[in-house]
Parts: C-alpha cells; sequence; structure tokens
C-alpha cells in the first residue's frame, strides 16, 4: 500500500495499547518469523470484530506470541474464556506473560500442543474461531472445528491471500496449495456465507448458518 495511505490509516485508527506495542517489539527482538504477529491494524480488526459479536467461547488455532489472542479477549462476554492453541513450547512462558500484563491472563487458556491432537477433547461450543496456523492445514483445520461452531457463530480465517500467491498461480508450494485448496472449499460450502476482506494478507469472515 501506498506508504502516505497507510500512515493515514494509522493516523485514524485508535492507537496501539502499549502492552501490545511492547509485545511486538519483543515478538521482533527475540523469536525467528516474527512477522507472523499480527500487528497493530488487523489486531484492532480483531478486537473490534469480537466486540461486535461479543462471544462466550473464543478457539484461536496458533497463538504465537500472543498478540491477537488479547485482541480477540478483550471482546469477550465478562465470564467468557478463550481458548488458544500453540504446538511450539518455546512460546508458551513469552505469551502467558503477556496476557498478564494485558489483564486477560483469566480469561486465556493457552494449550500446548498439535491442534490435531487437542481438539477432540474440546468440549465447548464456540461463537468464534480463529484460524492462523499452518497453512497446508486450514481444511483440516476447518473439517475438525465446524461442528463445534455454533450456528450463526463465525470462523475468521488469516492469510487467504497468502501475498497474492492465491491468485498468480505461479506458485506451486505445499503452503500456497493449502490456501488455494482452503478458499476453494469455502467456496464450496453450502452451511456458510462469508467474505475476504483484504487486509494485510486477507482475512475471510466466515457465518456458519445453520
Ligand atoms: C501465524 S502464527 C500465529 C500468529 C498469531 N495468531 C498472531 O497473530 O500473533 C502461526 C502459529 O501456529 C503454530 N502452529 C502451526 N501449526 C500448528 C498446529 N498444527 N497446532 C498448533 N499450533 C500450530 C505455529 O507454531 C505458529 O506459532
Amino acid at each position: 500500500m501506498d506508504r502516505e495511505l497507510e500512515k493515514f490509516i494509522y493516523d485514524h485508527s485508535t492507537p496501539e495499547d502499549p502492552v501490545l506495542e511492547d509485545l511486538y517489539r519483543q515478538t521482533h527482538l527475540r523469536f525467528v518469523n516474527p512477522n507472523m504477529v499480527c500487528g497493530h491494524l488487523q489486531g484492532r480488526l480483531l478486537e473490534i470484530i469480537s466486540k461486535m459479536i461479543n462471544p462466550s467461547n473464543i478457539l484461536e488455532i496458533g497463538t504465537f506470541t500472543g498478540y491477537s489472542a488479547i485482541c480477540l479477549a478483550k471482546g469477550l462476554k465478562p465470564e467468557g474464556g478463550l481458548v488458544t492453541i500453540e504446538s511450539n513450547d518455546e512460546l508458551t512462558d513469552f505469551s502467558r506473560s503477556y496476557f498478564k500484563k494485558a489483564g486477560v491472563d483469566s480469561k486465556i487458556k493457552s494449550i500446548t500442543g498439535r491442534i490435531q491432537d487437542i481438539i477432540a477433547n474440546l468440549n465447548e461450543e464456540f461463537d468464534l474461531v480463529y484460524i492462523d496456523g499452518d497453512k497446508r492445514e486450514y481444511v483440516e483445520y476447518y473439517n475438525l472445528i465446524i461442528d463445534k461452531v455454533r450456528p450463526g457463530g463465525f470462523i475468521i480465517a488469516d492469510n487467504v491471500l497468502w501475498g497474492g500467491k492465491v491468485s498468480d498461480r505461479k506458485s506451486n508450494d505445499q503452503q500456497t496449495k493449502g490456501i488455494i485448496e482452503f478458499n476453494e472449499m469455502i467456496t464450496n460450502q453450502k452451511n456458510i456465507e462469508n467474505v475476504i476482506l483484504p487486509v494485510r494478507d486477507g482475512v475471510m469472515i466466515i457465518r456458519k448458518l445453520f
């Protein structure tokens, strides 16, 4: 995006929470692939969507350092909870320390492990699921969670444009294939409605109809 326009958007959006600003900076100083963190604008979008839905139960696939979990948790009902799953155990202490700093630790249950192993033991029905794990596994995640989303509930999937590789058809790598397959599968679903927002790397919002 044009830099001037990007600056305009930042100047006219609610500023970043200082705890999230620090989390973003520390993520870049201490971890590999820091660009996986969603960051200010997408984080605000997730927070506002969560506040619009005002969910009781949220599931997040792919915690990383906890930025998006904190944003989503801010929209929960007072008694609500968010379950977030991350396979990399080197991130657990870091993300939990920021859940505490952000004042949302009592609402977040962070589980270390593979989503595929953990999901079957989750007995809640979710109002909102955020998919942001391995791009090769999006179809698998969707099939695992769709029966756990309440009718009228929402799924948000990140990176559905995958840097534009979904449409140029030149890339043949497994992650691009995974995202293309996910988009095509969603297009053929009968029990959902959806839209792709061209925010950052593409954010898909899906609503389960029945
Ligand atoms: C893009 S990052 C998540 C970013 C985070 N949601 C944010 O916005 O700050 C994806 C994370 O998913 C984790 N992951 C990938 N495959 C997974 C799986 N099968 N189960 C659990 N976590 C997984 C990775 O270790 C990585 O930290």
